[in-house]
């Protein structure tokens, strides 16, 4: 598939699901660029989403990230991953509703605590997962899969896979 007929695709799920690694796998795939909301709100802010978390509070955090896949969605054509939380925000999922319904992908990375566990390392770029990480991280998943699976167009499951399966998976299911 070339660029012309590549399609636009947005990456959804939780952390650990592999957006952001399959996304690059995805943007070299179909030799597209690659835009991540998370990215994009800490360039704006100037500093790491942990410390955003910790100087203006996580309702700070979700309006620039509802600010950033605005923008993004508005002004790219390639493959885009939001931050795991984006789609909490109605107007994100208004937004992602229109997008699909324009022709875009929207593709749900789901995952088991068992593989997302490791992948996500527990570390500090993950506020919500500090304290009891599995236990965040379960409950986390359990109030946003409804939406995941809304929202998508195209759900991969992605246990036991590496991100290069993942990336085929989704080039082959759009
Ligand atoms: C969050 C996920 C993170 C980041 C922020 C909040 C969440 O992105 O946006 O720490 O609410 O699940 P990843 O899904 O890329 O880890």
């Amino acid at each position: 598939m070339d660029a012309r007929t590549a399609p636009r695709v947005v990456l959804v799920g939780p952390p650990g699901s592999g957006k952001t690694t399959v996304a690059q796998g995805l943007a070299r795939y179909w030799d597209l660029a690659h835009r991540d909301t998370d990215t994009d709100v800490e360039t704006t802010a100037g500093k790491p989403i942990a410390e955003i978390f910790v100087d203006d509070g996580e309702p700070a955090f979700r309006a620039m990230e509802r600010d950033a896949v605005a923008a993004a969605l508005a002004d790219h054509d390639g493959v885009l991953s939001l931050g795991g939380g984006a789609v909490l925000d109605e107007s994100t999922q208004a937004a992602l509703e229109a997008y699909a319904r324009d022709g875009g992908a929207v593709v749900f990375l789901d995952v088991t605590l068992a593989h997302a566990g490791p992948r996500v390392g527990f570390n500090q770029a993950r506020p919500l997962l500090l304290g009891n990480p599995r236990a965040q991280w379960q409950a986390l998943m359990q109030a946003r899969r409804p939406i995941y699976e809304r929202l998508a167009t195209l759900r991969v499951l992605t246990d036991a896979c590496t991100p290069a399966q993942v990336v085929e998976q989704v080039a082959h299911g759009l």
